[in-house]
């Protein structure tokens, strides 16, 4: 069950202050068609490009906005660059979960001096809309956060990209407002670990746990700890693979990965009925449960604003906690490996994740395995 823990005390001082995520960074074989999709797809709006236009010659990145969430898709030239050793490891997958700071230079120092390992010390980029800064430290498998100071900056993401829009191509936003949460899957036993990291090293601390019992089906099960930040606007949940009687689907991700990483991020919107009918038609699949969960879940949740139709026609899925309740659904993978897919969820008091779905879900997605030949 959920064990929820109680919010650190006034006296204790949160040492890294985050404003939120800045950035999630993408790895791709071709980030020019990456982007595409996520315009079409998922409604971003291009915002600004770095490449050999702009002389960098290295690699290409793509910076991508909708309202405050940023992605940013990024492709080597090279064969032999580190990003193209990343796609080809990994496949199209996250490098970066970027925190937004008002200090990337102490952000740093502090975080490495309780144990981060350096990824890269503070670089100062400037040019002639001011100066932004950046540091970055590891966490699991091969992935990033970078800390990114921007508070003394006006131009269009950071210096050394230009502002960049298809004056012929502007996809309508879908609604989708911040990156609630990222989810990683870790190697078993490694789940502890990656707790006491947050918690030591970067101050967070654990808002629930979910053990195996929660979260198992009859095949397989996973276990779960939801890591936060002092203000609660970076809320990293962390899984680790439970003993099941099958392959569970975090050991396919990890199988296909090639090692932990980011499992899904979880995209906020206002009005989950007209962003999810969006995305169904400019082509996004979702997992789907079966119609029987929709025979019991106002027995569950009770009384809720939306009409059940919608819901159940869309596949949308609600739960309900102390503090209100939640509507909630996921793609499928986004790329050929098994691998990252979203959530798309509308908080309506809620600030749990939906553990009343878990079980409806897994099933849901151990279809989708067996359909792979990997349960
Ligand atoms: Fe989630």
């Amino acid at each position: 069950m959920d064990r929820l823990i109680h919010p650190v005390e006034a006296t204790q001082t949160d040492f890294l202050p985050i404003n939120g995520t800045d950035y999630v960074e993408f790895y791709v074989g071709n980030a020019k068609q990456a982007a595409h999709y996520y315009q079409t797809a998922l409604g971003f709006q291009m915002e600004a490009y770095r490449g050999p236009e702009t002389g960098h010659r290295e690699s290409v990145t793509y910076v991508l906005r909708q309202d405050k969430i940023r992605f940013l898709f990024t492709t080597a030239l090279d064969p032999d660059h580190f990003v193209a050793k990343h796609a080809h490891l990994h496949g199209d997958g996250v490098r970066d979960v970027a925190f937004w700071v008002d200090d990337a230079t102490y952000s740093f120092a502090a975080t490495v001096e309780r144990g981060a390992i350096p990824v890269h010390e503070p670089i100062t980029f400037q040019d002639e809309f001011g100066t932004v800064v950046t540091s970055a430290i590891r966490t699991y498998g091969d992935t990033i956060h970078t800390f990114v100071e921007r508070n003394h900056y006006t131009g269009p993401f950071m210096p050394g990209f230009v502002a960049y829009q298809n004056p012929h191509f502007a996809p309508t936003s879908i609604g989708l407002k911040y990156v609630d949460h990222v989810v990683c899957n870790l190697e078993l036993g490694e789940m502890n670990t990656y707790a006491q990291f947050y918690a030591n090293v970067l101050g967070f601390r654990q808002l629930v746990s979910f053990d195996d019992k929660d979260i198992s089906t009859e095949y397989t099960a996973l276990m779960s700890k939801v890591m936060s930040n002092g203000n609660e606007r970076i809320k990293l949940p962390i899984n680790e693979p439970a003993e099941g009687l099958k392959k569970s689907q975090i050991e396919e991700y990890l199988i296909f990965y090639k090692g932990a990483g980011v499992q899904h991020i979880a995209l906020a919107t206002d009005n989950i009925i007209e962003t999810v009918t969006a995305m169904r038609s400019r082509g996004i699949s979702f997992l789907q449960v079966p119609e029987a969960y929709y025979d019991e879940v106002l027995d569950r949740v009770g009384q809720i604003d939306e009409d059940i139709t919608p819901l159940r026609e869309l596949g949308i899925l609600v739960d309900r906690d102390d503090e209100g309740y939640l509507l909630q659904i996921f793609t499928k993978p986004v790329e050929d490996r098994p691998t990252v897919f979203y959530e798309i969820i509308q908080r309506k008091g809620a600030r749990s994740f939906g553990k009343g779905n878990f079980k409806a879900l897994f099933e849901a997605i151990e279809r989708e395995q067996s359909l792979r030949g990997n349960l």
